[in-house]
């Protein structure tokens, strides 16, 4: 989409804004919500737009958003075209399969209607958001009226100082979490949330889940904690990597979930919360509630989840192109931090930016960052084709 039509639909977007249903404008009428605690993709945004202001012939590689480059399986694809059979009904029914989907998937408790039925609170252990960053952003701004948000520096989120009280705890010098700094500062009169992306973007190395676990008994009792798995699914054992065994045991725990990733959902949109009825109550009012999602989306999910060939048709591919990536990188003498995501994260000796720009040049988009004195270059993991764009691209232009 060129530039004047992205603003173009922006435009009939906000125009939109006013149809929301009253229980939102309610929400979004909150002196919080006015004092604009909001998420900040516009990064994410800006590197879209850079990316459409080329024409898409010249685009080899989109290495900058942490996609699926695959796309939706077939199977995913037949579910999506059925559906408009039925797109003009409210997709009620199919909500409550997708959370029976869920909750076999990620074994928590199917949804239970609350006493005078489902307009009531409901007793609901998964919330759906229109991909996680509904449930994130609902979930910063509860917290944010709270207290302070402490945070990993870097993190996904730790660039919303301006928008959030954040407190950022830097990572270690191996660029984990530090788990230990963050367990003695967490102060319950201070903070109302911390936040742990694991896998962690923009670095891509994970938590031992053992050491996790043992920072969850002891900080969440206290602090709640939100871990956001965006990236579980390229783990080495997500089901046993994942933290929902702590929202089970009834802990203080949110754990944020998307299809973005290994099932290809970025346009889709579907994301989901998992945690305890109480927690995620708190954060429903800044949200849909699940009924900002389309039809055709929650039968895409129902069958992407079905679909395990694919899934390990993906993590296989991806581990193919990671592993060539990583030795390119490595053996031109790149200290790759080790990942467990569909990117990875390498120092550059020139500016973040000035690297972008030339590897844009060449049809290759990446995410620069800046930390710890230094300039990074974060590449997402594409097709093999894609990683070769970027091999020849970087030697290009970096060597
Ligand atoms: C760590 C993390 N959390 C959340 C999101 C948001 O994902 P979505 O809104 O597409 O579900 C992303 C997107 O890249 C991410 O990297």
């Amino acid at each position: 989409m060129n530039r004047r039509l992205w603003l173009k639909n922006s435009a009939a977007l906000t125009v939109g804004a006013t149809a929301l249903p009253s229980l939102l404008q309610k929400a979004y009428a909150d002196p919080v919500a006015r004092q604009e605690l909001y998420l900040d993709l516009s990064h994410e945004f800006r590197a879209a737009l850079a990316a459409d202001a080329l024409p898409p012939a010249a685009v080899k590689a989109r290495l900058g958003a942490n996609e699926n480059p695959w796309g939706l399986s077939a199977k995913t694809k037949q579910a999506v075209g059925d559906s408009l059979l039925e797109a003009n009904r409210y997709a009620m029914r199919a909500t409550m399969d997708l959370y029976k989907a869920i909750s076999e998937k990620d074994g928590v408790p199917m949804p239970q209607a609350a006493a005078g039925g489902w307009g009531g609170p409901s007793k609901s252990f998964i919330k759906l958001g229109c991909g996680s960053t509904e449930l994130l952003n609902a979930s910063l701004m509860h917290f944010a009226t709270k207290g302070t948000i402490m945070v990993g520096d870097p993190c996904y989120i730790s660039g919303n100082d301006e928008k959030f009280p954040i407190d950022k705890v830097k990572l270690t010098a191996d660029y984990q979490y530090d788990l230990d700094a963050m367990a003695a500062k967490a102060d319950p009169a201070k903070h109302s949330l911390i936040y742990i992306c694991n896998p962690n973007n923009p670095t891509g190395n994970m938590l031992p889940p053992d050491k996790l676990r043992k920072f969850i008994d002891e900080v969440s009792p206290k602090v709640p904690v939100l871990v956001d798995e965006a990236y579980i699914d390229y783990a080495t054992d997500p089901k046993t990597d994942c933290m929902v065994d702590k929202v089970k045991e009834g802990k203080n725990v949110i754990v944020l979930r998307t299809l973005s990733k290994l099932y290809a959902f970025a346009g889709m949109r579907l994301g989901y919360a998992l945690g305890k009825p109480e927690l995620l109550q708190d954060i429903s009012k800044y949200t849909m509630n699940g009924f900002g999602l389309s039809l055709p989306t929650i039968r895409g999910a129902i069958a992407a989840f079905a679909d395990a060939d694919n899934q390990k048709m993906v993590l296989t591919k991806t581990a193919e192109s990671k592993k060539y990536a990583m030795d390119f990188l490595t053996k031109a003498g790149y200290k790759v931090i080790p990942s467990y995501a569909n990117f990875m994260l390498f120092p550059v000796n020139m500016k973040g930016s000035e690297l972008n720009a030339k590897l844009m040049n060449e049809g290759v988009m990446v995410r620069n960052w800046f930390f710890d004195g230094q300039h990074w270059c974060r590449v997402s993991i594409g097709t093999m084709d894609e990683m070769k764009a970027f091999t020849e691209a970087f030697t290009k232009v970096a060597s």
